[in-house]
This record gives C-alpha cells, sequence and structure tokens, in this order.
C-alpha cells in the first residue's frame, strides 16, 4: 500500500493540547481549575496553534483520581462548572477551529456511580453483572492472584453479598463488565450524547484493558508490570468490542479517537489503527516512557538514548503506512518532560526543552503538548510523603518503604516520578500563586513561577512557547506539512549515544533533524548537501553537514537537496 492510498484524515495533521483542568486555570477561587478558565485561555492555545484540545475528564466523581472515577458520565463535576459551561467550551473552541475531545473512562466506574451501588446491593440485582463479581476461593482468598494499578490486589470484597470484585485501579474504581451487552449499549448511549454537542472525539483511558479474558486465570509473570497484565490487556475481546462500538457509533461521526494502551506492542499498534479495522484513530504506545523506570514497582533505570531511539523509529516504521502513530512526552501521568528528559538548570532549560519539542514535532503522528510543556514547566521538589496528592505516589511509597527503601529513597524516587509534577497548577504569570487562582490552590504552585510563567514566554520571541508555535506551524504549513505528516522515517546512526538524527522523506522532500541530547559540544557528521535550515534552537548558523558542530542540546532540522 502507498501513502497516497491511505485516506487522508483531518487528525493527521492536527495538534493536540491536553488540559488537566483541575490544574489548569481557576476562575472562582476556590483553587481549582474549572471550565470558565478553560474558555478564557482558549486564546492563549489557539496561538500555539493547537487544533484540538483533549480534556481530563470534567464529569460528575467523588474524586479519589482526581475524575478518573465517574459516578454520572453524563453531568459535569460542580467544581468544574455546568453542562453550559461544557457547551459553551465547545461553541467558543469551534469559533477558534478548535475541537474538544474528552476522556472517555469506561474500563470502571466510580464505586459511588448509581450502577455500581445497585449492582453491590444483592447477588440477584438486575445490575450485579454490570460488574465483574466472583465467589472467594475456599479458603476466603481473592479468586485469582491478579495486581491493581494503585493497591495490591485487584480484588476488594464485598461483605454484605460476600463476594469480590474485579478493580484494576483503586478498590474506588471497580470496572465495568464488558461482556454485558447492556453495559456496552449503555456506554455507547452515552457517547452518542456527547458527540451529538459536536465533540471532535475521545481520547479512551486504558482502553486496552476492557477485555477480560472468561476463566480469569492466575498471572504467570511477575517480572514486569502489574501480575494478570498478560491476561486483561490487548485481550482478543478489546478488538471485538471496539469494532462494535466503531459500527455502533464512531462511524457516525467524523472524530480523532486515541487509546491509552499500556503493554502494547507495534503490532497491537497495527491492530487498533489500521483504518481498515475500524477501530480507533491511533494509540498511546508505553514503550518510551518506560524505559527509564520500572513504574510498578518504584524503580528507577538509567535513561538510554540508543533505546528510545530504537523504540521511536520502530513505531514510527512499523506503523508507517499500516496505522497511525500518537506522538507524546509527556501527560498528567507523567513527570515533566524537560526536567525527565533534557536539563532544567538555568542554564540549559531553554534550549533542552526546544530541542526535545524538536525532535518529537517534526516525527509522523499526531503529536500532544501536555499543559505547561509549551513554557517548559519544571518537576516540583517535594520534601515529605505529605506533600503528594497523588494517590499512586502514596502506594509506590508504601511499596519501596516495605521493600526496604530508605525514606529519602523513596522521596527522590517520587521527585523523579510522580505524577503530581505535572498537575502542580499551570504558571501564568508573576502574580500570586502564579496567577491560576486568587484563592488557596489544591496542589501548590511550584516555587520557579517568578521565571517560567506563560505571561514572561509571550512576551518573549526566543521563549519554549514560541519555538513550539513555529514547530506546529511548519507541520500545518503548505511548504512542509506533507514530509512532516506523511514522510518516511529513516534512523541514522542508531548506536550514537548521545545524538538523535533522523531523516523524513516525501515525494522529492526531505528533512533531517539533528538534536544532541547532552550538554556537550559535539561534531558530528551527515551525508547529504544542505538546502537550507528550516528550524534551530541556537541563532549561530548552520552551512554545512561535514564537520557540523552541535552545541549543548542543539536541535536542528534541516532540509536536504
Ligand atoms: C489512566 C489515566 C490515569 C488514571 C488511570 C485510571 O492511566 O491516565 O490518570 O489514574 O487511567 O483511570
Ligand atoms: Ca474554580
Amino acid at each position: 500500500m502507498s501513502t497516497q492510498q491511505l485516506e487522508r484524515r483531518w487528525w493527521h495533521n492536527a495538534v493536540v493540547y491536553q488540559i488537566y483542568p483541575r490544574s489548569f486555570n481557576d476562575t472562582n477561587g476556590d483553587g481549582i481549575g474549572d471550565i470558565p478558565g478553560i474558555i478564557e485561555k482558549l486564546d492563549y492555545i489557539a496561538g500555539l496553534g493547537a487544533n484540538v484540545i483533549w480534556l481530563s475528564p470534567v464529569y460528575q466523581s467523588p474524586m479519589d483520581d482526581n475524575g478518573y472515577d465517574i459516578s454520572d458520565y453524563q453531568s459535569i463535576a460542580p467544581e468544574f462548572g455546568t453542562m453550559a459551561d461544557m457547551d459553551s467550551l465547545i461553541e467558543q473552541a469551534d469559533k477558534r477551529g478548535i475541537k474538544i475531545v474528552m476522556d472517555l473512562v469506561v474500563n470502571h466506574t466510580s464505586d459511588q456511580h448509581p450502577w455500581f451501588i445497585e449492582s453491590s446491593s444483592s447477588t440477584d440485582n438486575p445490575k450485579r453483572d454490570w460488574y465483574i463479581w466472583k465467589d472467594p476461593k475456599s479458603d476466603g482468598s481473592e479468586p485469582n492472584n491478579w495486581e491493581s494499578f494503585f493497591k495490591p490486589k485487584a480484588w476488594t470484597l464485598d461483605e454484605q453479598t460476600d463476594q469480590y470484585y474485579l478493580h484494576l485501579f483503586s478498590n474506588k474504581q471497580p470496572d465495568l463488565n464488558w461482556a454485558n451487552p447492556q453495559v456496552r449499549e449503555a456506554i455507547y448511549e452515552m457517547m452518542h450524547f456527547w458527540l451529538k454537542k459536536g465533540l471532535g472525539g475521545f481520547r479512551m483511558d486504558v482502553i486496552n484493558m476492557i477485555g477480560k479474558p472468561s476463566d480469569f486465570p492466575d498471572a504467570t509473570i511477575f517480572d514486569q508490570g502489574v501480575a494478570g497484565w498478560e491476561h486483561w490487556s490487548n485481550n482478543l475481546l478489546v478488538h471485538q468490542y471496539l469494532r462494535e462500538m466503531h459500527d455502533k457509533v464512531l462511524k457516525h461521526y467524523d472524530v480523532l479517537t486515541v487509546g491509552e494502551t499500556p503493554f502494547t506492542t507495534t503490532l497491537d499498534g497495527r491492530y487498533y489503527s489500521h483504518p481498515a479495522r475500524n477501530e480507533i484513530s491511533m494509540i498511546f504506545q508505553f514503550e518510551h516512557v518506560s524505559i527509564d523506570r520500572e513504574e510498578h514497582n518504584a524503580v528507577k533505570k538509567p535513561f538510554d538514548l540508543v533505546q528510545y531511539k530504537e523504540i521511536m523509529a520502530r513505531w514510527q516504521e512499523d506503523l508507517y503506512q499500516k496505522g497511525w502513530n500518537s506522538l507524546y512526552w509527556s501527560n498528567h501521568d507523567q513527570p515533566r518532560t524537560v526536567s525527565r528528559y533534557g536539563c532544567d538548570s538555568a542554564q540549559y532549560r531553554l534550549v533542552s526543552a526546544k530541542m526535545l519539542g524538536t525532535v518529537l514535532h517534526m516525527m509522523s503522528g499526531t503529536p500532544y503538548v501536555y499543559q505547561g510543556e509549551e513554557i517548559g514547566m519544571t518537576n516540583k521538589c517535594f520534601n515529605s510523603i505529605d506533600e503528594f496528592n497523588d494517590l499512586m505516589a502514596k502506594f509506590h511509597y508504601q511499596k519501596m518503604r516495605e521493600r526496604g527503601v530508605s525514606e529519602t529513597e523513596a522521596i527522590a524516587f517520587l521527585n523523579d516520578f510522580s505524577r503530581d509534577h505535572a498537575r502542580v497548577p499551570i504558571q501564568w504569570n508573576q502574580q500570586a500563586n502564579a496567577g491560576f487562582t486568587t484563592g488557596k490552590p489544591w496542589l501548590p504552585v511550584n516555587d520557579n513561577y517568578q521565571e517560567i510563567n506563560a505571561e514572561q514566554a509571550l512576551s518573549d520571541p526566543n521563549s519554549i512557547y514560541h519555538h513550539y508555535r513555529q514547530l506546529i506551524a511548519l507541520r500545518q504549513g503548505i511548504e512542509y506539512g506533507d514530509v512532516v505528516v506523511y514522510g518516511d522515517h529513516k534512523l541514522l546512526d542508531p548506536d550514537d549515544a548521545d545524538v538523535y538524527a533522523y531523516i523524513r522523506s516525501y515525494k522529492g522532500k526531505s528533512l533531517l533533524t539533528i538534536a544532541n541530547f547532552t550538554a556537550n559540544e559535539l561534531v558530528r557528521h551527515y551525508d547529504g548537501r544542505l538546502k537550507q535550515v528550516v528550524i534551530n534552537n541556537y541563532s549561530s548558523s548552520v552551512s554545512t553537514l561535514d564537520r557540523l558542530t552541535l552545541q549543548p542540546y542543539q536541535a536542528v532540522v534541516v532540509e536536504l537537496v
């Protein structure tokens, strides 16, 4: 199949800006970001060039997992606003050419969802089978040995009915039983409700976990990830459910759908995203955010650029013309990009953040910019476990302590990887609380907001924001759009541990991206003749590829003759 045969879709050259509403912009002084706060900042997002916004959940929720535990899919959490606010957000965004993508969290609900309240009320309730209930083993223990992402075990005993229910996440996030057609119908109906409002699509939370094997076998793989994953991630049933969802819902709308899919290979990626399979537009793979740690066991590993390049190149190549990639450095579950992969010192923050943006945005796929990444926000320093908010940070802390990790080392691990880094408020300006709220922010702002804030970034032509704006403009522009979006991908010098270089080519046009991942000056040679420099994070000129001197964290994209 050639490129021309892959039908072009609007989301191929889209750029998505992800908002974590709680931490974005508070308009009523309660310390919690809200939907009116998003509306207020739409011009800021449009100015960057993003044309899709993915909103983390704003639905009614007891907020055990900050909204990823939904108690009513068809109403808005009061702290975020009203349904009228949501309608107005869709409308106001549309006026600026921006589509709103909502989070679809349907692997599980909150334990406060009326469905679960009914389901847990008795073993013969009509909704009993909407969730996954199992008898204890004869000794009273859990039905199998599966673990949960947020708790030691994936099963919790309901004492009233003496059965266990399954939860791959917290015990307040019971898993829905997708094998029950009534559950699926209820979800499809809810999806129509939102799509009819003119939504641009859905980001589907842990969607590759909805298919559970009917015999619930014990886990046998314990050396990586949450025990049980080999049974419930990418089970073939998920593909059957997604094709049904496509047929009953998605095919009626021209929308972007992105599945969050941990434990996924490029072959799985093709199953999900090949257009002819009628499943979803693209997925978030996890390989590249898993190389510097084993998340479930909270173990840090050294970052290895060679491995990173191998992973990214494999996804670029394996999905080329056989599916579609999503591109991301970060999201609300990951630490801050520049602190993790670049260098957040005063000297190198700016150049290294721009370098990372360049590497990602010149690849094929749909890029996602996580709020604050465009101004180079950094990890915050937390001093004790009480300062963390996220339930996963607390779970990881407990696990580390139990296996004998010292308190200092456990806090150091969380300071590298906690999800809270991404969740501290956006730094808008130099005013109190970085202009995020006039009240007390739900999570304290990072101390560095005097230097790092959106107002500063907007007014400084040399800022990360303006660099991202240029990268996005290249992707969406006439001159380089096709090669950036549809070009093929060739990794150069896979064994170079310091420099990431790759070529994108399409119909005779070729772009070479070269990025120095170190704080050292390096000299490299590349074949080919330079036609012109397309973007560069240093002002010094680049005139040859032969004995090219790269400054610390320099990233340059050149068009080849
Ligand atoms: C996804 C979300 C994460 C959430 C979890 C459970 O991984 O991105 O924030 O905690 O699913 O819904
Ligand atoms: Ca508020």
